[in-house]
């Protein structure tokens, strides 16, 4: 299975000066190595107000990095009066082939809950925009020893999409999910569960997964979480760790094709 190396900006850089001359890096960095990187999916995640920009830029380097985006609307996949909303329609239209939804930050800060993800997976899937759906323990969950029950919650809504949406194909099943587990302890802060344990909840996950359907056999499972180049060979040593999610380390273009790098064998 080819590997995913996603970057999720944030709310990052602050200026359009400053994508241009990340994107460009990167676009260099790949172009001048091309036969390295594809072994891997790279995909970055640029805050939407840039997604156009960078969307120009990639479209014009054909297909080398992908675009996602870090939310879409649970309110509609179309268009309508939902002021501040982005749709899955829009994003499409503007370039972007994937969407991160439920995102630790944004189930904190933003009180995005399974109701809302599934209408945002519903959306995704009738515009056929793929999901990069974000799950993860917080501190107090682990240390309490709650993880699985947490993550199980959290990937019930993949089975409610399963059940509601009958006009899901197979093909998107197989091509537009990826799960990104990332323990909240873990971000932005430079400690790291061991790859021992990563790779035992990505089992927890990958056979949870499969209980809902056997096309979910094969989805990729990523780890997220302080990824840096100097970790990201030990979680690709691990059969189980299909690629990973990098936050700070991505707004570097060497430190993430570092990353990309030891994703790429
Ligand atoms: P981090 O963020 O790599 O800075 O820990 C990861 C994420 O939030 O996706």
């Amino acid at each position: 299975m080819k590997s995913w190396v996603v970057g999720n900006w944030k709310l990052n850089p602050a200026s359009v000066k400053e994508v241009q001359a990340l994107v460009d890096n990167l676009v260099d960095g790949v172009s001048a190595q091309s036969d390295i990187f594809q072994a891997c999916h790279i995909v970055i995640a640029p805050c939407v107000l840039h997604v156009s920009q960078v969307s120009d830029i990639l479209e014009r380097k054909q297909g080398l990095i992908q675009l996602a985006c870090q939310d879409v609307s649970a309110l509609t996949a179309t268009s309508g009066a939902y002021t501040g909303d982005i749709s899955a329609q829009q994003l499409r239209d503007s370039g972007v082939e994937w969407a991160i939804i439920g995102h630790s930050e944004r189930r904190q800060y933003c009180h995005e809950d399974n109701t809302a993800l599934l209408n945002k997976m519903n959306h995704c899937a009738d515009q056929d925009l793929g999901v990069i759906l974000c799950i993860g323990e917080s501190e107090a969950e682990y240390e309490a020893d709650r993880t699985t029950q947490v993550l199980a919650d959290q990937l019930s809504v993949v089975e409610d999409f399963l059940q509601q949406s009958n006009k899901v194909s197979a093909d998107y099943l197989s091509n537009k999910l990826l799960i990104a587990y990332e323990p909240v302890w873990a971000i932005g802060t430079g400690k790291v569960p061991s790859v021992q344990d990563v790779t035992n909840v990505h089992k927890f996950i990958r056979e949870r997964l499969q209980s809902f359907d056997s096309t979910l056999a094969t989805t990729p499972v990523l780890y997220g979480g302080s990824v840096k180049p100097e970790n990201a060979k030990d979680f690709a040593a691990s059969e189980l760790i299909n690629g990973v999610l990098v936050g700070g380390a991505a707004l570097k273009a060497d430190s993430f094709l570092d990353i990309a790098k030891a994703f790429s064998k």
